[in-house]
């Protein structure tokens, strides 16, 4: 049985029905993504895009490592903000490799094509697989330093303990002096965050509701999406969005690959996803338990997102 399979039946199984956000992303999931970072509401993507396109002389400036280095982004994807501080390096003849890390296979063979023909002079090893597996195998490999970059505020959605473990596990991975590049969204007026969660349009309703959809496709699953309804909240005094699916009657799903019914009562939630906001204290809190040294933050002009820097 898929790992997939193995997750939604326990997640559907438990008391407090819920299901991990990495699964939002299969081809229709991660094409409505795309539809969410191009939608006016959701201020994450544009802030990160104006600080790498900004302040790349500043980051670069920061990193101080000698002579060739190596640029490890993890969760590369379309590399769309990252172009911006790659663009800077390649037209001051920097010496360094980029090296993208994604788990598609196809998302990596666009990107180094995008960039190649863009910047013919970039030297570029992309890397297909998981995070770890990638990093245990080519990582104890490389001589020189490495900048680290996890961007797109994807740290949010890990709860505190799981991203600790994350970020540590990264550590584990980096020579001394190695900096990592964090993108963390910050708290901020809490109207401007709900909005950015719970779209006008319902591309974010859409977004949740792919999963179920995905459950059909993949696991043979009966799900009634207009039986579903999508809701989000966030919470300032913690910086949690929290986003649900919300069973609108008393109804039983069954999923073939699984071969059980499960029951959903009115009213009844799925928890989807965490998506946390940080303070800039809370972000050199993350980087001290995680093993880091906290250098510096870099912010977009409406401080609503952080770039942050750390030190192994
Ligand atoms: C990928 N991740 C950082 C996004 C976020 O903001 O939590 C996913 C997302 N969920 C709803 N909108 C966007």
């Amino acid at each position: 049985m898929s790992t997939f399979a193995k997750d939604i039946d326990q997640g559907l199984s438990a008391s407090n029905k819920h299901t991990s956000s990495k699964y939002f992303y299969d081809d229709k999931g991660s094409q409505i993504f795309q539809q969410i970072m191009d939608m006016p509401e959701y201020y994450l993507t544009n802030s990160e895009y104006e600080i790498l396109e900004t302040q790349s002389k500043e980051i670069f400036e920061a990193l101080a490592f000698d002579g060739h280095f190596n640029i490890v982004e993890l969760g590369a994807g379309d590399g769309l903000k990252t172009n911006k501080l790659l663009t800077y390096l390649v037209h001051q003849k920097v010496d360094f490799t980029y090296i993208p890390v994604d788990i598609s296979e196809g998302a990596m063979v666009e990107l180094q094509n995008k960039l190649l023909n863009k910047l013919p002079e970039l030297s570029i090893q992309p890397l297909v697989g998981d995070y770890f597996e990638v990093l245990e195998e080519e990582m104890g490999a490389k001589n020189s330093n490495s900048l680290f970059l996890f961007l797109g505020s994807n740290i949010g959605n890990y709860d505190e303990t799981e991203a600790v473990n994350l970020l540590q596990m990264f550590n584990s991975y980096m020579k001394p002096k190695d900096k990592l590049l964090i993108g963390i969204d910050l708290k901020k007026n809490p109207h401007t965050i709900k909005k950015a969660y719970d779209d006008d349009q319902g591309i974010t309703r859409s977004f949740n509701l792919n999963l179920l959809e995905r459950i059909n496709r993949e696991l043979g699953g009966d799900f009634q999406i207009e039986n579903f309804d999508f809701y989000s909240t966030y919470n300032p005094q913690n910086g949690e969005v929290r986003s649900y699916l919300i069973s609108l009657k008393d109804q039983k799903v069954y999923v073939d690959a699984l071969k059980k019914e499960f029951d959903f009562a009115a009213n009844e939630l799925i928890a989807t996803e965490l998506s946390k906001k940080y303070s800039l204290p809370e972000i050199e809190g993350l980087a001290s338990a995680s093993g880091f040294q906290f250098q510096n933050h870099f912010l977009d002009t409406r401080k609503y997102f952080a770039d942050s820097l750390w030190v192994k």
